[in-house]
Parts: structure tokens; C-alpha cells; sequence
């Protein structure tokens, strides 16, 4: 035992990502070499200075692995239809195979319905209304990144689901829903019971307290307290909420005293979620060229 009393084994996002990041960088020069440049644009609406950075790094990702990455910056007084305009812009261009719209844009215009404009193919959130049908179904398209670097990070650190108990508190669209359907598919890293449980569900510890694997996807800053979780459990921290640049995660951190395993506060699933991002805009280029 560390002198702050943790006994939790750390899920660091960090190797996962990186194992991840270079598999894509060879997935790209292997097009690359038969002439195929994936391309994966960017949009950023406003001039705020977080999404700006943000932005930035992700373009820096992206030449470092090989990408393409045209980019468009619209004003922060743009309208839905000029946002429109661009995606259906990128859309069209067969040279682009991914487009990412930084998230929040600005009050007046809708991101959801945007997203829909997009061409599901291209969309490497994985958030299309069609890629969650997808999803559902089990049909191969883009899978949502935070949901999908969960079941990597689990099976990087070699955490057995198949079979266990899973319990995700939360059912937003980004995380919670989707992650569920991703760790009931029938797959070695998967195949697990999932137990979803929200707000409509008062006693929500008395099914956290039982799960073998508990993933918190609320973004409610320390909901998931050590009376919530089993001893021994795993546990997989996504919700967070930004008080500016300040990260507040759902996890309480003394929750590290009774997990087996858990994921650190700072570099755990945020670092797999961005590099499934880049998977996705690779595969997408794969499937669009036909190019395996
Ligand atoms: N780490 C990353 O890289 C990453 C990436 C994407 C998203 N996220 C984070 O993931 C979190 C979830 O995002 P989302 O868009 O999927 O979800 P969301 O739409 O914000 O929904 C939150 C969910 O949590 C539930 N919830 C909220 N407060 C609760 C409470 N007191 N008791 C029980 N349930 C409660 C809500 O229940 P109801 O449905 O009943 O309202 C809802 O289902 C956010 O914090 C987001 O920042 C992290």
C-alpha cells in the first residue's frame, strides 16, 4: 500500500493510445505506399480559445501520423446554413474521407443537427444517428471514440468483460448508451452483462455496489464514491466536467482505496478516445477506397 492509501491498480489510456496511434500510422503509409492520401478535415466555428488548441493539436496528430488535414475555420457569427455548407462541401470531396466538427460551437447553431448533415461515413465521432444504428446492429461503420477507447483500454490491460457484470451509470448519447451496446456484442473483449443505470433510477448504488466493472458516464463531478463501488472492482472513470481548463472527474479519487483497478483522473480514457478518433479516420479511408 502507497502512502495514500491506494491499492488500485492504475488504467493508464496512455499506452493504450500509443499502441493504438502507431498501428494507425502504419495502417496510413500502407496507403499511402499504393497512393491513397487519408485525408481527415477539420471545422472549427468561433474563436474560442480552448476548441482553437484543441484544433490545433489534433491537426499536429494528424500530419505526424501521415494524414491530410484540410481545415475550415467559419466565424463565430456563422449561421447553421453556412456550417451546412462546408460539410456538404466535404461531403462531396472524394479526397476527404473524415470530417471532425469541434465540439461546442457557438448558441446559435445546432452541433446535432449539423451531424446529421454529415455524410455517416465520414463521421469519425461516430455519433450519426446511422453509425449508432450500426452500432446496434453490429454492422461495421465508425463506433463512437470514448465508448470504443473503453473496451480497448479494458482489453490493453488485459481486464477480462466477457461474462462479467458491467454496470454504466449514465445514458448520454456520447458515452453511457453507446458503450453499453459495445460491451453486450459478441466478442471476445465484450460479451458482458451490462446494466445501464440514470437518473430514473433512485438506487442506482445498489447496482454500481455489485458491478464487477463500473463505468461512470455521468459528468457529475464526484459522483462515484467508495460506498458505490464493489471492493475489488474495476474502475473505469469517463464522465468529467470542465470548470474552464479544471478537469472534475466522476470519480472521487479515495475510490482508488477499494478498487482493484481504476482509471487515473488525468490520462486515462481521454487519450484513447483520441486515437480512436484517428482508427476511425482510417478505417473510413480503408472502406471508402476499398483499400484494405
Ligand atoms: N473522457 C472523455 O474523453 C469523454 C468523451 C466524451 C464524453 N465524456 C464525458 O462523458 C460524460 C457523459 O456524456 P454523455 O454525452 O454521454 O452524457 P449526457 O448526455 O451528459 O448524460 C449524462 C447521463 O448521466 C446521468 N446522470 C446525470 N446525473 C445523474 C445522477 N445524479 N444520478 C444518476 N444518473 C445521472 C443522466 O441521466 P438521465 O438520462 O436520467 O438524465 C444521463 O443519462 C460527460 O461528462 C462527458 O464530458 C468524456
Amino acid at each position: 500500500m502507497s502512502s495514500t492509501g491506494t491499492t488500485a491498480r492504475v488504467l493508464s489510456g496512455g499506452p493504450v493510445a500509443e499502441r493504438i496511434l502507431s498501428e494507425v500510422a502504419e495502417g496510413v503509409s500502407g496507403l499511402r505506399a499504393v497512393g491513397v492520401t487519408p485525408a481527415l478535415a477539420t471545422v472549427l466555428v468561433g474563436d474560442d480559445d480552448a476548441s482553437a488548441g484543441y484544433i490545433r493539436i489534433k491537426q499536429r496528430q494528424a500530419a505526424e501520423l501521415g494524414f491530410a488535414s484540410p481545415h475550415v475555420r467559419l466565424s463565430g457569427s456563422a449561421s447553421q446554413a453556412d456550417l451546412h455548407a462546408v460539410l456538404a462541401d466535404f461531403n462531396a470531396d472524394r479526397g476527404v474521407h473524415g470530417v471532425l466538427v469541434q465540439y461546442p460551437v457557438p448558441g446559435q447553431l445546432d452541433y446535432d443537427r449539423a451531424l446529421q448533415v454529415l455524410d455517416p461515413d465520414k463521421d469519425v465521432d461516430g455519433l450519426h444517428p446511422v453509425n449508432m444504428g450500426r452500432l446496434a446492429l453490429g454492422l461495421p461503420g465508425p463506433l463512437p471514440c470514448t465508448p470504443a477507447g473503453i473496451e480497448a483500454l479494458l482489453a490493453f490491460h488485459q481486464v477480462p468483460v466477457a461474462g462479467r457484470e458491467v454496470v454504466v451509470l449514465g445514458r448520454g448519447a456520447t458515452l453511457g448508451r453507446p458503450l453499453a451496446m459495445l460491451l453486450a456484442q459478441k466478442r471476445p473483449t465484450a460479451n458482458a452483462a451490462v446494466t445501464v443505470v440514470h437518473t430514473g433510477v433512485a438506487d442506482w448504488p445498489r447496482y454500481t455496489r455489485r458491478a464487477e466493472i463500473l463505468v461512470a458516464a455521468a459528468g457529475v463531478p464526484g459522483i462515484v464514491r467508495p460506498e458505490h463501488v464493489r471492493p475489488g472492482a474495476v474502475v473505469v472513470g469517463g464522465g468529467v466536467r470542465y470548470e474552464g481548463r479544471r478537469l472534475l472527474p466522476d470519480v472521487d479519487e479515495s475510490c482508488a482505496e477499494v478498487a482493484g483497478a481504476i482509471t487515473p483522473r488525468v490520462g486515462g480514457v481521454g487519450p484513447t478516445t483520441v486515437a480512436m478518433l484517428f482508427r476511425n479516420a482510417l478505417e473510413a479511408a480503408r472502406r471508402s477506397t476499398g483499400v484494405a
